[in-house]
């Protein structure tokens, strides 16, 4: 049966979530209060790169099924539900921060003029869901009723429609019973198991999922920092670990750790919700302290390959946190380009899409027009983010057009021996049996080289 379902942000939760229930068949109103954001729909230009998104976008704004606002009586006016998706920071100590979520709780309060579900899809901590239904009791101007749900999103970026489309479970947790059986409801066409339960038990489910991602990276990138001292490989090692069933195989590719909106943020969360309850929570406390080694240990890297790095041009391969994404936010590149730039590099770049945001994080970066104008001249390559297209380019091309053919490859993308054959001095993390294999050639001119320049360097 099509309902009437309103959403509160348009960031990418937010534009997710309209167009997959109206793709659903649901009439959707999308609520934004940001009127340059607002303008931007209107003429629809989206405000995230997200695959999938501009077409189910596109497709039910032209068929009238999407509508926008920022006006919360008109985005309220005969909807049975309502999702708020607004953003929820983090503040310095952990802290998610929810002023928004307090400030759409109001809006809902205020202008709602009948009985309304209130779903809070983001990621809050748990006890919002009464924080919610205390404020809303507090401002309501009708005596309607409003439940207030917990949904929780798993949506990653970059396949978010994918996702939100193909659940692998729905979490809908309420006191109200009738409410959560109409939000999950809602979900019943998508054919994934729907967890009923309290709305606390879905607040703390989501920051125990992404705490739980974020510790097996970590877990992985420490297994790696062994590997490279034992001369192991960690891409086999994971393939081992991952075939048992009780361990399972995924988020267990080691590299330069985990970056974006939603993982760091959520671990701090977890941290700052468990220490507030006088938990100390030293496990979640090292997945945090081992991820933010990783960038270091990887400039650590190319140091020891490079002697000084002083005054070397360093090429980046990838800026976004992750492919198929433009989102920035604790991207690995802002860490590792800081750290370089510490030490007197400079630095040339290259993003198929992250670019024009990480312009304005790092204004003093030269952003090139593909990988083959970041390799040309560069002393060495950091790959970054493993972007498709980095699989396609010509690695033989890349080596020959550098001053000195280092790749280091942050997210172990590239097959080892291949790199090697293509004329590189490659690391990968966690990739140890490699210093092994590395043709001794090209390791000594490259030292002979390094020993020229110190000479002439004493000379001058
Ligand atoms: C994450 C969760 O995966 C989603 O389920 C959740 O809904 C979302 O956060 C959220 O809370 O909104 P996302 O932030 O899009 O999704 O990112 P992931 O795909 O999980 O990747 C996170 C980071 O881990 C990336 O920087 C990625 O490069 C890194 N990663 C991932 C690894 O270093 N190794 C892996 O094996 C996997």
């Amino acid at each position: 049966m099509v309902k009437s379902i309103s959403v509160i942000g348009a960031g990418y939760v937010g534009l997710v979530t309209a167009a997959c229930f109206a793709e659903l068949g649901h009439r959707v109103t999308l609520l934004e209060i940001d009127g340059e954001r607002l303008n931007a729909l209107e003429q629809g230009v989206l405000p995230v790169h997200e695959p999938d998104l501009p077409e189910l976008w596109q497709r039910h704004w032209a068929g009238g099924r999407l509508r926008l606002t920022s006006d919360y009586e008109q985005g309220l006016d005969g909807s049975e539900f309502v999702f708020i998706a607004v953003g929820t920071p983090s503040t310095r100590n952990g802290r998610p921060d929810l002023r928004w979520v307090r400030s759409a709780a109001r809006g809902i309060a205020e202008a709602a003029n009948g009985p309304i579900i209130v779903v809070n899809k983001s990621t809050v901590p748990v006890g919002t869901a009464d924080l919610v239904a205390g404020i809303i009791a507090r401002y309501k101007r009708s005596n309607h009723n409003f439940a207030v749900v917990s949904n929780p999103e798993f949506l990653r970026e970059g396949l978010a429609v994918f996702d939100f489309l193909h659940p692998i479970r729905v979490v809908v947790g309420s006191a109200d019973v009738n409410a959560a059986q109409a939000v999950a409801q809602l979900y019943e066409p998508l054919g994934c198991p729907i967890i009923l339960c309290d709305a606390r038990t879905a607040e703390l489910s989501k920051y125990a999922s992404n705490a739980f991602l974020a510790a097996r990276i970590s877990f992985i990138n420490e297994i790696a920092l062994l590997c490279d001292k034992l001369g192991v490989n960690v891409v086999d090692v994971a393939r081992v670990v991952g075939m048992e069933p009780r361990c399972g195989d995924g988020y267990l590719g080691a590299g330069l750790g985990w970056g974006g909106s939603c993982l760091p943020k959520d671990v701090r969360g977890l941290i700052y919700m468990a220490a507030s309850r006088g938990v100390s929570a030293p496990l979640i406390r090292s997945v945090l302290r081992v991820n933010l080694r990783q960038p270091r240990m990887v400039v650590a890297k190319l140091q020891k390959l490079l002697g000084s790095t002083k005054g070397k041009t360093v090429g980046i391969l990838g800026l976004s946190f992750k492919p198929n994404s433009d989102d920035m936010r604790e991207a690995s590149s802002l860490s590792v380009i800081s750290l370089l730039q510490e030490q007197g590099c400079r630095i040339k770049a290259y993003d198929p899409v992250a670019m024009k945001t990480a312009a304005k994080l790092m204004p003093t970066v030269t952003y090139c027009a593909d990988a083959y104008e970041v390799a040309e001249g560069s002393d060495a390559l950091i790959l970054v983010t493993e972007w498709d297209e980095f699989k396609e380019l010509d690695m033989r091309r890349i080596s020959s057009s550098m001053n000195c053919p280092i790749l280091i490859d942050g997210r172990n993308l590239y097959d080892p021996e291949q790199m090697i054959k293509a004329g590189f001095i490659y690391e990968g993390v966690g990739r140890g049996e490699i210093s092994r294999k590395q043709p001794k050639a090209a390791l000594v001119k490259h030292k002979i080289q390094l020993e020229l320049e110190a000479v002439e360097s004493i000379q001058s």
